[in-house]
């Protein structure tokens, strides 16, 4: 069965490697980022944001992942991406979800602490991990929009402070990376991944995983990034694999002809992303 995100995040930080934290938005993404990491022996996190839980109903997702978790011997959590609402994120572990991300980070920092402290307090009965956000990444996140000017960094003695006064049990501090494809490199800073780590002994969430060049990962991951999210790459190859088949062949009706080279190109991103992490063979 699906297992918390808590002791695999752990064991990551304990270890020096990060766990992929996939999202998928189809059965079929679903199904290519599971064989990616039973392929590979991977630990795996599949994600959905609030927008995926609309489009497809939090029980269906749970159940595809239900049946992932029974079908494979590698541990697999599934995680809530970017959740604003309280009440669906009671709905979504209702449902069987694993993890769930509380972003109150549009909030001054006591009402972040407020709404995170009451989600660790359900979260906790159902042992289900709880992941929240200091600082503003920026980008777009579904219906989350945060404009460069925006963006602010989280501060290494916040974070400590957040984690003390929540109980939280992975934090995304937001050190530089943003939601979707950068224009050029990303700048990340590193030595505030380093202060926030030395500070924080709780798991450590990179955003904005898409676009990010490998050495920089490495080293994000080396100071102790723990999670890395991986969205916008994901849907961009399984998209473009489907429009490559109606170039070819406009006449193509058969959803079982053309999901196949896009399931196999979304599979190929995600090993090469699990690889950047460092986490094959660790499940
Ligand atoms: P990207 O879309 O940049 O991969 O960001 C993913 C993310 O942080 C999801 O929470
Ligand atoms: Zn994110
Ligand atoms: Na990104």
């Amino acid at each position: 069965s699906l297992v918390s995100s808590t002791p695999l995040l752990q064991h990551a930080r304990e270890n020096g490697y990060c766990v992929g934290a996939f999202n998928v938005h189809t059965l079929e993404m679903l199904q290519a980022v599971v064989e990616a990491a039973a392929e590979t022996e991977s630990p795996l996190i599949l994600q959905s944001t609030v927008g995926t839980v609309k489009h497809l109903g939090p029980d269906y997702i749970a159940a595809a992942a239900q049946t992932a978790a029974k079908l494979h011997r590698i541990p697999i959590a599934l995680h809530l991406d970017h959740c604003t609402d309280f009440d669906l994120i009671v709905k979504c572990i209702r449902a069987g979800y694993t993890s769930v991300m509380i972003d109150a980070s549009h909030s001054p920092f006591d009402e972040n602490v407020a709404q995170t402290r009451k989600v660790v307090e359900v979260a906790k009965a159902a042992g289900v991990n709880v992941e929240a956000e200091l600082g503003k990444v920026g980008g777009v996140e579904d219906e989350i929009v945060v404009g460069e000017e925006d963006a602010t960094l989280a501060d290494p003695l916040e974070c400590r402070r957040f984690v003390e006064l929540t109980g939280v049990a992975t934090l995304a501090p937001a050190i530089g990376t943003a939601h979707g494809i950068y224009k050029g490199e990303p700048k990340i800073d590193f030595d505030r991944i380093q202060a926030i780590a030395e500070v924080v002994s709780v798991p450590l969430v990179l955003h904005g995983g898409s676009g990010i060049p490998v050495e920089q990962v490495r080293r994000a991951v080396s100071l102790g990034m723990s999670k890395m999210n991986i969205a916008t790459e994901l849907r961009i190859a399984f998209s473009n694999a489907i429009k490559s088949v109606f170039d070819q062949n406009p006449e193509e009706n058969d959803p079982r002809k053309y999901m196949v080279p896009a399931k196999q190109a979304l599979k190929e991103m995600a090993i090469e992303k699990m690889r950047m992490c460092g986490c094959i063979g660790k499940a």
